[in-house]
């Protein structure tokens, strides 16, 4: 198969950053996708329902004429949420909040220190059809960092949806054998969003022949075993997965670092990756569920009425992209091929 057309994708895990950032990250994504979730984990994070209206209007003046792109908005769970905010928040057109364990990953510190606390919050949100999207590692000092999102689960998660079966709980960016498995064997309140990242990479590729700033991402690469896993997870076709690119961009001297932040900026690549790693799998005809079906059906939102086409053409990344401001970003797979592209409308 050479070209493919798809109904128009969305991103259901995505960091649009703020400021001068938006100029770039919002076209970026909205070259393909309809609609994404955004992440609020800003400085300082969107924790209430103004905060999550401002944020929004910044990211649509962002938005250049003629393109459209619809921002689902999410509130940051820290243990000072109360039911009053979920409520305020789900009347300011929020779809979801998000659960950070706090110091798991970047401006999460302020995030959530006692996760059994926020139990009543879980009610709220239950009662008012807001979705609860979790980065699902533990954080304690002494547990192995490839072993953080395994032990969530056994310690946070299983508990989480099996008290609050009316919760709809979003597994995100899963790295593992083991969420893999906990999802597909889960009930009908528990899915997952599965980045480009993690389905192309192993921790080889961060750590072999040298450190790779520009793959290093939250949850961390894991060995190939678990990167197998993820392909038999998106190519068996469970409509409990769904794209999520987590695309997240860091200034190239952030990255390139002695202590590099962690994230992947993918959105100007990550369509067309998902469809080589498709591709590569014999599973072109799965595409289309995952990127823009089995999200809206778990979110209770209507499908993309549009279409996009993907032809098979081989282009290469820039090795980096200069913005407005100056300021450079790598983006992911910079100077790298990619089999897959995006036909113009
Ligand atoms: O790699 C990551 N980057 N993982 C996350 O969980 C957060 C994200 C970011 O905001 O930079
Ligand atoms: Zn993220």
């Amino acid at each position: 198969m050479n070209k493919i057309t798809i109904q128009t994708p969305d991103d259901w895990h995505l960091h649009l950053r703020d400021g001068a950032m938006l100029q770039e990250t919002v076209p970026a994504s909205a070259r393909c996708f309809n609609r994404a979730i955004i992440m609020p984990n800003l400085v300082p994070p969107v924790t209430n329902a103004d905060m999550l209206n401002n944020y929004r209007e910044r990211i649509l003046a962002a938005l250049p004429d003629g393109q459209s792109f619809e921002p689902l908005m999410t509130l940051y769970l820290t243990n000072q949420t109360t039911a009053a905010d979920i409520k305020a928040a789900k009347a300011a057109g929020a779809v979801a909040c998000k659960l950070y364990p706090a110091g798991a990953t970047t401006n999460s510190d302020a995030a959530v220190k006692t996760l059994t606390a926020l139990y009543p919050v879980f009610e709220t949100m239950a009662a008012e059809g807001l979705l609860l999207l979790i980065h699902g590692e533990v954080t304690d000092h002494e547990i192995d960092i490839f072993d953080r999102e395994k032990i969530f689960i056994e310690r946070y998660l299983q508990d989480i949806v099996s008290r609050f079966p009316q919760l709809k709980v979003v597994f995100e960016h899963i790295t593992t054998a083991d969420a893999a498995e906990f999802v597909l064997a889960g009930p009908d309140n528990l899915a997952a969003t599965i980045t480009p990242q993690h389905l192309l990479l192993n921790r080889n590729d961060l750590l072999v022949g040298g450190v790779k700033p520009h793959n290093y991402c939250l949850p961390v690469l894991k060995r190939n075993t678990h990167q197998k896993a993820l392909r038999s997870a998106v190519q068996s076709g469970s409509k409990k997965f769904f794209l999520g690119t987590d695309s997240a961009p860091h200034e190239k001297s952030k990255k390139e670092s002695a202590c590099g932040c962690a994230g992947c900026y993918s959105a100007w690549s990550a369509i067309e990756l998902y469809a080589q790693v498709f591709d590569d799998l014999g599973a072109l005809d799965k595409l289309e569920a995952f990127a823009s079906h089995n999200g809206p059906d778990f979110y209770g939102l209507p499908r993309n009425s549009g279409q996009i086409t993907l032809v098979k053409e081989s282009w290469t990344l820039p090795e980096q992209l200069t913005l407005a401001d100056g300021s450079l970003m790598v983006p992911f797979f910079a100077g790298q091929q990619v089999n897959w592209k995006l036909a113009a409308e």
